[in-house]
């Protein structure tokens, strides 16, 4: 059996949570391959929305199992408090292993990041300050505390090595903290990790392929944040396309199955950093009130902009994406005019080459299309779709050469088209 892949396929917020929610139903298992709480999956049923940080968002299915894999970093602080939401919810969770392997964020990690953030001034990143890249930097560095070390019985000991080496490194900036602060609830919190149990992410996938079981790896963030293949260095420091399914959680390439690439109707960043499409007017106002774009870890306004068709094509090719996902289509049921980039003019050249260097100015070339005007949030099949719409999704699917095997228009679990 092979493993399915689900990712973002722009600069994240794509519906990814609402998506594996619904899809959860056709699999055993759900397993986080990367990121950590700088993610925010949200879904919703039965009018409660519920936003998953950590936690795979098949959590909800109580016959699935959900694993963190290795490529993922936690924060045991946010964690507890996650399992503390759901548990409030649906009982006790005993459905969800952790990988031995994933890292843990480190309250002076939160530190470093939000220095690191200040001292970069106007050409921050506009991290989540959720302590993202110093974890990741430990891992490579070959300096970092993984969720195994927390049962062996130095934990403490190394705990307090990296937290020097740390406040060493803090020095070099004008930075004032306070480490009670942070600190706050953490070793209460590790304490609270012990309950699930660890594993090796490798053998139990490896497992449970064997046993014939359905896995659906959930990617956070989106291939435009990707720390290779993004708008670096205004990205995450993770690798977030599908290679990175088989690294954090140890799987062979040649296992991989489907490709799931969910985008948006339009596109939204959150951040710094390149965005081609970016619209500074009322339609861009229009889009952010109509699609409740702000964020959901950190509250901040997504800046929203068209559908850029150039970037798609980047990154269908980079994740080998089989089957695409369209999501908020319905926050454009009221614009008379709806545009898609086909082309860049790059310091004044037409390409159709994806690059997002900072400093390169881009002018987007826009094809545009005649709106549907009718509200489509109730809808239930792909016919019912006003014929407007379905122009829209067969250019794409056109132009990609892929097909968009469904359209979300709404973010409650039932307002979901599969074709
Ligand atoms: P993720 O990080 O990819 O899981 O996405 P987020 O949860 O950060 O952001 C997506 C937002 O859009 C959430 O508030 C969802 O509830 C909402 N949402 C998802 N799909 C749809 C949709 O088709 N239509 C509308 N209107 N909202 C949606
Ligand atoms: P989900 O999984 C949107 C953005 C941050 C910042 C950059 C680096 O919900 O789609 P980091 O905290 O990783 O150092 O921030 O990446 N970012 C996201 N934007 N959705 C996310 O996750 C994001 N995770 C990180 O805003 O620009
Ligand atoms: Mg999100």
């Amino acid at each position: 059996m092979k493993i399915d892949v689900l990712l973002g396929l722009q600069w994240g917020d794509e519906g990814k949570g609402k998506i594996v929610d619904v899809l959860t139903s056709n699999y055993d298992v759900v397993a986080r391959f990367q990121g950590g709480p700088n993610a925010g999956h949200s879904l919703e049923f039965n009018n409660i929305k519920h936003v998953l940080h950590t936690i795979p968002s098949g959590i909800f299915h109580p016959k699935s199992l959900n694993i963190i894999g290795n490529g993922v970093v936690i924060d045991p602080i946010i964690f507890q408090k996650e399992i503390e939401n759901i548990e409030a919810i649906s009982g006790t969770i005993n459905n969800l292993i952790i990988s031995k392997k994933a890292h843990i964020i480190t309250p002076t990690h939160r530190i470093l990041d939000a220095a690191s953030e200040k001292n970069k001034g106007k050409q921050k990143i506009g991290s989540t300050l959720k302590g993202i890249g110093p974890t990741y930097m430990d891992k490579t560095g070959r300096n970092g505390l993984r969720v195994g070390d927390i049962i062996s019985g130095n934990f403490k000991e190394k705990y307090e090595s990296l937290k020097n080496k740390h406040l060493e490194l803090l020095k070099i900036y004008d930075f004032d903290f306070n480490i009670e602060d942070y600190e706050k609830g953490f070793f209460e919190a590790i304490e609270s990790l012990k309950k699930f149990k660890f594993i090796d992410s490798e053998y139990e996938i490896d497992k449970l392929v064997k046993e014939e079981k359905k896995i659906l790896a959930e990617g956070a963030q989106g291939t435009l944040l990707d720390i290779d293949f993004g708008s670096y260095p205004f990205v995450t420091s993770s690798n977030t396309v599908t290679a990175g399914a088989c690294i954090g959680l140890g799987i062979a390439p040649s296992k991989i199955g489907d490709v799931y690439g969910i985008f948006k109707a339009y596109c939204t960043r959150v951040g710094s950093g390149p965005f081609p499409t970016e619209l500074f007017d009322a339609d861009g106002e229009k889009i952010r009130e109509l699609g409740h774009e702000f964020g959901a870890t950190t509250g901040r306004p997504r800046r929203c902009g068209w559908m850029d068709l150039v970037a798609l094509k980047y990154v269908v090719m980079i994740n080998g994406v089989t089957k695409l996902i369209m999501t908020k289509a319905d926050v454009l049921d009221s614009f008379d005019t709806i545009k898609i980039a086909t082309a860049y003019k790059v310091d004044g050249e037409l390409t159709e080459h994806f690059s997002c260097e900072a400093d390169s100015k881009i002018e987007p070339i826009y094809k545009e299309f005649p709106g549907w005007n009718e509200d489509i949030s109730k809808l239930n099949s792909y016919e019912e779709l006003p014929e407007n719409l379905k122009k829209y999704i067969r250019f794409i699917e056109e132009e990609v050469g892929v097909e968009i095997a469904i359209v979300s228009v709404g973010p409650d679990r039932e307002q979901t088209i599969i074709r």
